[in-house]
This record gives C-alpha cells, structure tokens and sequence, in this order.
C-alpha cells in the first residue's frame, strides 16, 4: 500500500473510531460523581461453581460482566472511571507499545481536573527514562511557552498520542495511532477539560481525523465532541525553526483569551 493510501486508510479508520466513541459515551459525558460512577462499574467476578457457566457471546459493553471471560481492552477502558485506574488498565496493556523494548509507560502528568489539557505526539528518551510527557528539551520549551501565557505546567494536565517511545524517536505509525487512540480518548474524558492544545500535526491531525497541514489548523477553535480544541506548532519543531515562533505565540494568546472565555462563561 502507498504511504498516501496507508494514511488516507488510517483517517477513514480514525473518524469511524471517533463516531464509535460518540455513540458508546455519547458526546464524551462521564459519570463525575463516586455514586453514579458506581452503578456503571464493572467487575470480573470469579464464579466458584461447578456448574458450567454460561457465557453469552452477545453480552454487550455495559452489562457487568459474571463469569471468567478476560475482559476486551474496550471494557477494561469502558469501566475505568478515575485516571489511577486507566493508568493500570495502560501498564497491563501491550498494545500500547511500539516496537522498542522495554519502554516505561508514559500516562500523563498535571492536574486531573484541568480545564486546559495539552497533547504532543509521543515520548522521546527522556520522557521514556521519566516515565513522564514533555521534560526534555522541547518540555523545557512547552514549559516557558505555558510560562508566557500565565499558566504553571502543574495547572494543566499534559499527554501524549503515544504513551510509549517509538524507536529512534520515528514518527508514530498510524496503526500505533489507532490502538492508543480509544486509551487517550477516556483520558480526555475523564479530565475533561474545556479545551485542547494539540501540538504539531500528528496530534492534531489523529484527534481531528483528518490529514490536513498544520498551517491549514491553527488559528482556528475546532469543536472535539462536546469540546473545543486548538492547534499549534510542536516545540520541537520550533527549537529547528524558529520562524514558527511567532505564529506559536499569537496562537497560545488566542488560547489563553479563549480559555479565559470559558472559564467565565
Ligand atoms: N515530544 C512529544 O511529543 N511528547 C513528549 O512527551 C516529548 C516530546
Ligand atoms: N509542520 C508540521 O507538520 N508540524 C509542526 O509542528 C510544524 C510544522
């Protein structure tokens, strides 16, 4: 298959994936409170019985499952309802991984209720040694750019598409994209901020579902679900061309104005 085929494959797939979760979740609405979330929690009990158990090949994603059937990833990420419990549900997953050995799992870091949440494209060697998203030399970048707009990096909430290094620091391949998709996806929902920052064209462009160029995105409030969601350039990318610095920077004052908005709203 050509490269472009390849990634025209993986956006039809990626926007099927999206409506998917649309209509699993609704518009990305989370039970919040411990008691509604208990009546929608699921638990693999053990059935100590001799007599044969039935297991239903139908069962759907919201029946609590009773009998020994190992759980589908989807359930194990449908039942999750703090990030403690994704972040488990992701250190048992092997999906996540890429073809590099024995990488740390790299979750997220911040505030677990941020309204602002921040997403790159995939940890590097540092983030991999850390276990921690952005804390290399573009983290060190992402840090003064939030600095700049009046933000701490302990107030937002920071992740990645990938949540484990790709060798040689290679760009995530889309089928890398599309399994750890459906895991950042109950990541947003659960910190359900009130908008996004995608850094460079990968993030933007697997969360969007779209292959567009990353110029043809900033300077825009796309709606995501029920919320909104702003491009800009990766600091990495900045740290190579420092032409893209000024955009970057009208593009996270209009962040900082719409989130202001927000927040008062
Ligand atoms: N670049 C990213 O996209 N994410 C990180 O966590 C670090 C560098
Ligand atoms: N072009 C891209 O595709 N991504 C960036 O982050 C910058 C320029």
């Amino acid at each position: 298959m050509s490269e472009q085929q390849n990634d025209q494959d993986f956006f039809e797939r990626i926007a099927n994936l999206l409506n998917q979760q649309r209509e699993m979740y609704g518009d990305f609405e989370v039970p919040r409170s411990s008691s509604e979330a208990a009546g929608t929690e699921k638990v693999v009990e053990q059935v100590h019985t001799d007599e044969p158990t039935e297991v239903s090949e139908e069962s759907s994603d919201y029946e609590v499952t009773e009998s020994v059937k190992e759980l589908t990833e989807s359930e194990k990420i449908a039942a999750c309802s703090t990030l403690e419990e994704l972040k488990s549900v992701c250190e048992q997953s092997e999906v996540l991984k890429t073809d590099l050995p024995n990488t740390n799992l790299v979750f997220g870091v911040g505030d677990p209720a941020a309204d602002l949440m921040i997403i790159g494209e995939a940890p590097g060697e540092n983030e991999d040694k850390q276990g921690e998203p952005f804390v290399g030399a573009a983290g060190q970048l992402l840090d003064k750019i939030l600095s700049a707009i009046n933000f701490k990096r302990s107030e937002v909430y920071i992740a990645n598409i990938l949540k484990h290094r790709p060798p040689g620091n290679r760009d995530p391949k889309p089928e890398e994209r599309e399994r750890s998709l459906p895991y950042l996806l109950k990541q947003i929902d659960i910190v359900d901020p009130k908008i996004i920052l995608c850094v460079g064209r990968i993030s933007a462009t697997t969360l969007l579902g779209e292959d567009r160029s990353l110029k043809s995105m900033r300077q825009r409030i796309h709606k995501f679900h029920d919320r909104e969601l702003m491009v800009t350039y990766h600091p990495a990318a900045l740290l190579r061309n420092s032409q893209w610095k000024r955009p970057t920077w009208e593009d996270v004052q209009l962040l900082r104005k719409r989130y202001d908005q927000l927040s008062n709203s």
